[in-house]
């Protein structure tokens, strides 16, 4: 684990169904599936852990224990392979549950990304806290040893303490599937949140700049999400209490450094399996 950069808590909402990927998707939670021989959420949880942050929170919904089953001990399987040559497949996964505490809370309705994160709310109390969605899979810049996106997040908010949020350039034609941020770039890639807006048409989208998968949010987002009108697909969108945070505070949103993957879409999921069969298990 690198040093600690101040925040101690990541919230993971876990709570949709991942139609893209039915039939697959059925009976087993799609923040499971695996790139390569790890799932998707596990990849999440060792990018908070290496920016410092040990207390994990899953927002879940109904069909999800195997998440909980994955962050808990086997002891069947664990008795069987010790002590062979394939217990240091399970390395990783011991390193994180060892490093980590994890939360469960249950989100009853699927009312949207805003709602999931209020309903962290009780985890999260009164400090900065950070939220993976891990559809997003964020590979570091070059050597394995830099930080990935939510690390450089971290990073910056010791510095400027306030929300931040990761943004990629996208193909204009995409932007109906993103949240779009328009604003002043303050230092390099460092941009002053103006105005967001969640999934416009390219023809009413301000920029080609979208809002990725990582943020670090102050928990003053709470009261703007309480006060937030659903949005977007009738969802409680965080983009739009992040818009209405930005007029009264300090809002940064940031070009990562690395690569992202959308494993919500198959395409991505592909990409993101080649790339880490590539760079990462072939050269294990
Ligand atoms: C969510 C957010 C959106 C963001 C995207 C990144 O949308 O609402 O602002 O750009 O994640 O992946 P979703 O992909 O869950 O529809």
């Amino acid at each position: 684990m690198k040093k600690s950069l101040g925040i101690r808590k990541c919230l993971f909402p876990a709570a949709g169904y991942g139609t893209r990927f039915l039939p697959a998707t059925k009976a087993m939670p799609k923040e499971m599936l695996p790139i390569v021989n790890k799932p998707l959420i596990q990849y999440g949880v060792e990018e908070a852990l290496e920016a410092g942050m040990t207390q994990i929170g899953f927002i879940v919904g109904r069909g999800k224990r195997a998440i909980a089953d994955h962050f808990d001990n086997n002891y069947e399987l664990e008795h069987q392979i010790k002590g062979t040559s394939k217990e240091k497949y399970l390395d990783d996964i011991r390193n994180v549950m060892d490093s980590c505490d994890f939360v469960f809370m249950r989100q009853r309705e699927m009312l949207g990304l805003g709602h999931a994160i209020l309903t962290g709310e009780p985890m999260i109390g009164t400090e900065p806290f950070a939220v993976i969605l891990a559809d997003d899979l964020c590979a570091a810049p070059t050597e394995e040893d830099d930080m990935k996106a939510l690390g450089q997040l971290a990073a910056l908010y010791q510095r400027y303490q306030c929300s931040i949020i990761a943004i990629e350039e996208v193909p204009m034609e995409d932007t109906a599937s993103y949240g779009i941020i328009s604003g002043e770039e303050i230092a390099d890639g460092i941009y002053q949140v103006r105005d967001m807006v969640e999934k416009p048409n390219p023809e009413d989208a301000p920029t080609n700049m979208a809002i990725i998968g990582r943020y670090i949010l102050t928990p003053e987002i709470f009261d703007y999400l309480r006060k937030t009108k659903p949005g977007a697909n009738g969802e409680i969108q965080i983009t739009d209490a992040l818009r209405a945070l930005a007029q009264d505070r300090q809002v940064l949103a940031v070009k990562f450094k690395g690569r992202r993957f959308d494993c919500g879409s198959v395409e991505g999921f592909i990409e993101a399996t080649n790339y880490y069969y590539e760079n990462s298990y072939k050269s294990k």
